[in-house]
């Protein structure tokens, strides 16, 4: 988040004069996904564009590779910090295999309250910035996209950031001295990216049934942490004119409490007998899911998420509104895009969709 931004924002106003800093820090607590970045003073008022965000974060297999680390911590049994991001995965899992896990605690996906004190931030020296506000100035500094309507004075547009677990929205206007306004209180939902998880666990559900999927749920939590993860890669991996299945690994413990629950049936037989016999398909220990059933599983998000924009665009102030920006780690997602092109296209004056590259990275590398 940037001490320069010139927006006349809801968000905390820090009490020292920018100048006086040296470095420029962000820090981007998300629901699923947290990071950093920062930037030196004097090469801002350069003009440089050099916001460094941190090396890669890897999961202790290396399968995956992110700039900002999964938002997920580890405390001992004495309550006090263990580890954070892909190293508390990887030590929760550790505690597992040694039958030690029972007595540490996991947080998974949470929100946090910004405690700056105890961070050893002070005050002063911090601001506070709503996501969606950040990366509207993100995209009116962005280079090498040419001029945007959103550089033209006069211009109203919205930002919706769509995260791992909130829509936020905003409505500015670009004002004629550079600055941007603000149009209305904006909006935004509880909808994001981990609806679409668990509209994936649904679809378990459907197949495997309830008591099975909870037991797992309950029981293996390294095993949950694993298919959740192929999930997301695949999720990640889609885009709109895909054609091939989805493919999950079954975990051994799911497959274990299914036929124990269904008198020692086959998992393949189960898949064959349920209401998406014609759309997955169990092989070699894997589930291969069509990609209709995976597209239904954004569907119900992203519905939710057009309905949050469209009230926004209903405010007076939004009726010149032609433009929507779309940020956050969902905006990546083409099957997304498509789905709310369609739904704002038809039923509102939204004529153009504009996604900033590393969309999911707009809230940390704003000047
Ligand atoms: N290509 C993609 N397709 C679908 N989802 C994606 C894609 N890339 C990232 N995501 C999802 O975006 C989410 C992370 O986005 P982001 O980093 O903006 O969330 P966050 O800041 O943690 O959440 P919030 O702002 O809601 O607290 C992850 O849950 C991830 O699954
Ligand atoms: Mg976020």
């Amino acid at each position: 988040m940037s001490v320069t931004s010139s927006i006349k924002s809801r968000a905390s106003v820090a009490t020292v004069p920018d100048a006086s800093f040296t470095m420029v820090a962000a820090l981007d607590v998300g629901t699923a996904y947290s990071g950093y970045a920062y930037a030196y003073r004097k090469e801002m008022d350069e003009g440089m564009d050099n916001v460094i965000v941190n090396n890669p974060w890897s999961s202790a297999d290396k399968s995956t590779t992110t700039y900002k680390t999964p938002t997920q911590l580890l405390l001992n049994e004495k309550r006090e910090f263990e580890a954070f991001g892909y190293e508390a995965q990887k030590r929760y899992a550790e505690l597992h295999q040694q039958g030690r896990h029972e007595r540490c605690f996991y947080f998974k996906k949470f929100r946090s309250k910004i405690a700056s004190g105890q961070a050893g931030i002070p005050g002063e020296a911090l601001r506070l910035a709503l996501e969606s506000e950040v990366a509207s100035v993100y995209c009116q500094n962005m280079k090498g996209v040419g001029k945007l309507p959103i550089h033209s004075p006069g211009c109203t547009y919205v930002v919706a950031d769509i995260g791992g677990g909130i829509t936020d929205i905003v409505l500015h206007q670009k004002r004629t001295d550079g600055r941007l306004k603000e149009m209305n209180k904006g909006g935004g939902c509880l909808v994001g990216s981990s609806h679409v998880e668990n509209s994936f666990l649904q679809f378990l559900v459907r197949i495997f049934g309830a008591p099975a999927v909870r037991e797992f749920l309950d029981e293996c939590q390294i095993e949950v942490i694993d298919i959740l993860k192929q999930f997301e890669m695949a999720k990640k991996g889609m885009i709109s004119d895909q054609a091939k299945p989805l493919s999950i690994g079954i975990p051994v413990g799911l497959e274990r409490i299914c036929r124990k629950k269904n008198h020692g049936e086959d998992l393949s037989v189960i898949v064959q007998r349920s209401m998406y016999r014609d759309k997955a398909k169990l092989a070699d220990n894997t589930l291969h899911i069509d990609v209709t059933i995976c597209r239904e599983f954004f569907n119900s998000a992203c519905l939710e998420i057009a309905k949050c924009i469209r009230n926004v665009l209903l405010d007076h102030n939004a009726k010149e509104c032609t433009m929507l920006i779309l940020v956050g780690g969902m905006a990546s997602s083409t099957i997304v895009q498509d789905i709310l092109k369609q739904e704002l296209e038809s039923k509102t004056k939204i004529q153009r969709i504009i996604v900033p590259p590393e969309p999911e990275l707009a809230v940390l590398k704003v000047k």
